[in-house]
């Protein structure tokens, strides 16, 4: 699906289908006016038939027989403004629509609908990546693809002159963005005898060759080398070898110091020797979305060549049982010094992120962020909307905050004080890997905050967010736009 803008007058337009926004009952914006009147008043007669409902998200379709062949009257419920979940519901909803069109092409008036507190460019923003994520297609592992091409190909944003460069250059930006949560997407729907540790190294080298980054990746050795004894402990049970991948994008001065970003990489998590139960463990594929997503934003900031130094880090391996595995109670090194008694091999992310994080000090970062599909406590605590947000940085945490309410990729401040050190006190190394059932996923934070106090740190936990479950089943590209968001926002910022 491709974006783009037309300033050519509505009432003139050509287009295989119109997405028209409706607002209380009525017909939004000029534009629309314009192509009821073009129409001979038929948008205004669909209107009266009744069958819109008022309430945000419906949506009725109809054959024109003019200039415009279709339209999706879409409405965004009563009141003048929408809110801003009104509008990304409605947006979806008029999509999903067109789809069930024949038009290759569509015209767009949804961003002229007034959303509080929200400007065009957040309108447009939106409405990319919705449209994008409602094209996508996972069909790599079928032996025959959909024959079904999503619908529309392109779509055309119906704008003033004064706002069609703004809003070009926001399509541009949004669409970087779309093609990372791609890339993330794809890497998280892989099966993990597809998408190994080896596997995300060599997309890691394609993309280095695509964009010019600097890449490096790290061998078992090297880790040895390096004395990554916890990474090392949880690959210890699995044929397939560990890689530490190091990518380095640099789009400002040499001398100025990078963002660093760290993703979880467990290509498939079956807890170790405290093996998982069988039920729904294939989902333990996603265990490398905090991977796919780093990967898919270093590509979205590269494509858009942002002013800025990107490091980008990713510890990946299995976490499997073997003769060879990590047990219970045995104790590791890790690279910073500190001893981890681990109390449970299911907790196996943070060991990967410790020595990960450790490694990340040598890039002096203006900041590191993690992101990780870290604890089931997450989902507990969160669901699917939000995505975990841990930092002892305020500054940081607000950053990271409304960076994802600009792209609609939300996540959620959760505490992190020293009180819930306690639960991760170990009687025979300096800290256990777990801490107990109670507020689980902040203890899990609590771990990685050992390990971070030379820099400013967050970190996210995805657990609840990285995919989706029951029919519609998949990767769901996040935190990608949250994440490519803040880069480029202190890329504008410096
Ligand atoms: N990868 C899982 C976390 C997870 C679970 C993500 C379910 C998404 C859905 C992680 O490695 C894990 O197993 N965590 C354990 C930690 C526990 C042993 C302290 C968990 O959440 O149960
Ligand atoms: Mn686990
Ligand atoms: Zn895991």
């Amino acid at each position: 699906m491709q974006f783009s803008t037309t300033t050519s007058a509505p009432a003139r337009a050509r287009a295989g289908c119109a997405l028209v926004p409706v607002v209380d009952g009525k017909l939004c914006g000029s534009a629309a006016q314009a192509i009821d009147e073009a129409s001979g008043g038929r948008l205004s007669r669909l209107l009266e038939s009744g069958d819109l409902a008022k309430k945000a998200g419906s949506t009725l379709s109809a054959h024109l027989d003019g200039a415009i062949a279709r339209v999706v009257l879409a409405s965004f419920g009563p009141g003048d403004e929408a809110n801003e979940k009104a509008y990304l519901d409605t947006v979806r909803a008029a999509y999903k629509a067109a789809a069930q069109f024949r038009a290759d092409d569509a015209l767009s008036l949804l961003h002229d609908v007034p959303v509080q507190g929200r400007d065009l460019d957040w309108k447009v923003r939106v409405q990319v990546l919705a449209g994008r994520d409602l094209a996508y297609r996972f069909d790599a592992m079928k032996s025959e693809p959909d024959p079904k091409p999503p619908r529309p190909k392109r779509v055309a944003l119906a704008l003033e002159r004064a706002a069609a460069t703004r809003a070009g250059r926001e399509i541009e930006r949004a669409t970087a963005i779309a093609n990372g949560v791609d890339l993330a997407k794809d890497l998280g729907n892989l099966p993990s005898n597809v998408c190994t540790p080896a596997y995300l190294a060599d997309q890691a080298k394609k993309l280095a060759r695509e964009f010019g980054l600097k890449i490096e990746v790290l061998d078992t050795k090297q880790m040895q080398a390096l004395k990554m004894g916890a990474l090392l402990a949880v690959a210890r049970g699995s044929e397939q070898p560990p890689k530490l991948i190091v990518l380095r994008y640099q789009g400002a001065g040499a001398k100025k110091p990078p963002l660093v970003l760290v993703g979880k990489g467990i290509t498939f998590d079956t807890g170790g020797i405290s093996l998982k139960p069988a039920a729904e463990m294939d989902e333990m594929k996603y265990d490398m979305c905090g991977a796919a997503s780093v990967l898919g934003t270093v590509r979205a900031v590269a494509e858009m060549k942002a002013k800025i130094n990107l490091v980008v880090i990713v510890p990946t391996t299995e976490n499997m049982p073997s003769g060879r595995a990590t047990k219970p109670g045995d104790i590791v090194t890790t690279m910073s010094g500190k001893t981890v008694e681990i109390l449970n091999t299911d907790a196996e992310g943070r060991l990967i992120l410790c020595d990960a994080l450790e490694y990340a000090k040598r890039f002096a970062p203006a900041a590191v962020v993690d992101v990780a599909t870290l604890t089931g406590a997450c989902v507990i605590a969160l669901g699917h909307h939000h995505s975990g947000l841990f930092s002892p940085n305020d500054e940081l945490a607000a950053e990271l905050q409304a960076a994802g309410k600009e792209v609609a990729d939300t996540c959620w401040r959760m505490p992190l004080d020293e009180a819930y050190q306690e639960q991760l006190k170990s009687p025979f190394a300096d800290v256990a890997n777990i801490g107990g059932r109670p507020a689980g996923s902040v203890t899990a934070a609590c771990f990685l905050a050992r390990f971070t106090k030379d820099y400013d740190w967050a970190h996210l936990d995805i657990a609840g967010t990285a995919w989706r479950s029951g029919t519609n089943k998949g990767a769901s590209g996040r935190p990608v736009p949250l994440l490519a968001h803040f880069v480029l926002s202190r890329a504008d910022g410096a």
